[in-house]
């Protein structure tokens, strides 16, 4: 079976783009028959932005109810928390010893520290943590310890499974063909979701609408995306459009086509944005249900992401690791 794997930081709140670009279609692909998929919370990915536990803790809280509202359903899937996994920091050194340092200088989100830093004439890696630098080598051992095939994600994330592929490569090279090289999975209608100010949807640019924020604030932030001064009557350009950007990744390609021409016809911004509102909310109201009724019972969300990081040691991450660690030249635990 082909074997679909994806996380999400426990550093916020979830959002528009984390759903389109990686939720939903990890729930779709979750479905097929011929797949096994690994769905998992990123706590230790969100030490790197995160000081404050109390905020990883309701976070994780927050993005386990958020999948299961979106109906992951927990036996038929591996669901767990990354830190419940020892074996993953453990693989995270295997790795570390084969990773390029040339490779980890070019990874975005370490690059574009260091280039605003020269901006500002500083020392180029001033307030910059070795974990921002490691930060690819923890997500490749994620996706490796379980050779993943697939990984949905948004645009954002194509280079680290790029180094993923990277470092597994270089590991069989050296020590025998253990590793599967994943792939990633682009929804194209959402490759970048963008958020209210044009810029991509993300917790760093302050700029998301949370996933199940309740309808009137959902109403209310849609109103607030910024558009041009193009008055009604005026046609308007769908491609160049964040607030067509947003509809075509919840509408259906026939609404899709339609809204298309009410561009052209010059539809009021206002109107454009309420058709916006009432598709979203279509969607996703049955499952804001679902995520109220979840929330409040964390035991249970506890539990079973205990249960899942058991199964899933159990039968995937400690024999892998154990072999692992016997091919490089160490010892055996078990
Ligand atoms: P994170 O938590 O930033 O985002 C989770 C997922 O949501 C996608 N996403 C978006 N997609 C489209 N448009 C957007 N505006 C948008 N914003 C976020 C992200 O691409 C991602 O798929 N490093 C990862 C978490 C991670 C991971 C992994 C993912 C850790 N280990 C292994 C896959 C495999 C991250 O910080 O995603």
């Amino acid at each position: 079976r082909t074997r679909v794997l994806t996380g999400i930081t426990t550093s916020g709140t979830p959002h528009l783009g984390n759903y389109a670009g990686a939720i939903r279609p990890a729930i779709v692909a979750s479905r097929d028959a011929g797949t096994e998929s690994f769905y998992f919370l990123a706590d230790l990915h969100a030490l790197i932005k995160v000081t404050d536990p109390a905020r990883v803790q309701r976070s994780t809280l927050e993005i386990a109810a958020t999948w299961l509202a979106c109906g992951l359903e927990p036996e038929k899937v591996w669901f767990y928390r990354q830190s419940d996994i020892p074996e993953i920091p453990e693989l995270t050194w295997l790795l570390t010893c084969v990773a390029g340092k040339g490779i980890l200088n070019r990874a975005h989100a370490y690059k574009a520290a260091v280039d605003r830093n020269r901006a500002e004439s500083e020392d180029d890696d001033a307030g910059v943590t070795a974990g921002l630098f490691m930060y690819p080598v923890l997500m490749a051992a994620d996706i490796l310890a379980f050779n993943a095939n697939k990984v949905p994600v948004g645009r954002d994330q194509v280079q680290h499974i790029e180094m993923a592929r990277d470092f597994g490569q270089r590991f069989n090279h050296l020590y025998g063909e253990h590793f599967t090289l994943p792939e990633a999975v682009i929804e194209a209608q959402v490759a970048t979701l963008p958020g209210l100010d044009g810029r991509k949807m993300s917790k760093s640019y302050d700029n998301t609408i949370p996933l199940f924020a309740p309808p009137a604030t959902l109403r209310k932030l849609i109103m607030s995306i910024v558009t041009d001064s193009t008055e009604p009557g005026v046609p308007k350009d769908p491609d160049s459009s964040n607030l067509f950007a947003l509809y075509q990744a919840f509408a259906s390609e026939d609404e899709t086509a339609a809204m298309r021409r009410a561009f052209a016809d010059g539809i009021a911004w206002g109107d454009a944005k309420q058709s916006l509102f009432e598709r979203i909310d279509a969607e996703v109201a049955p499952m804001r249900e679902r995520y109220e009724a979840l929330i409040a019972k964390p035991a249970e969300i506890e539990a079973i992401l205990r249960d899942g990081a058991r199964r899933v040691r159990e039968t995937h991450v400690t024999p892998f690791v154990t072999r692992l660690r016997e091919a490089v030249g160490l010892r055996d635990l078990s």
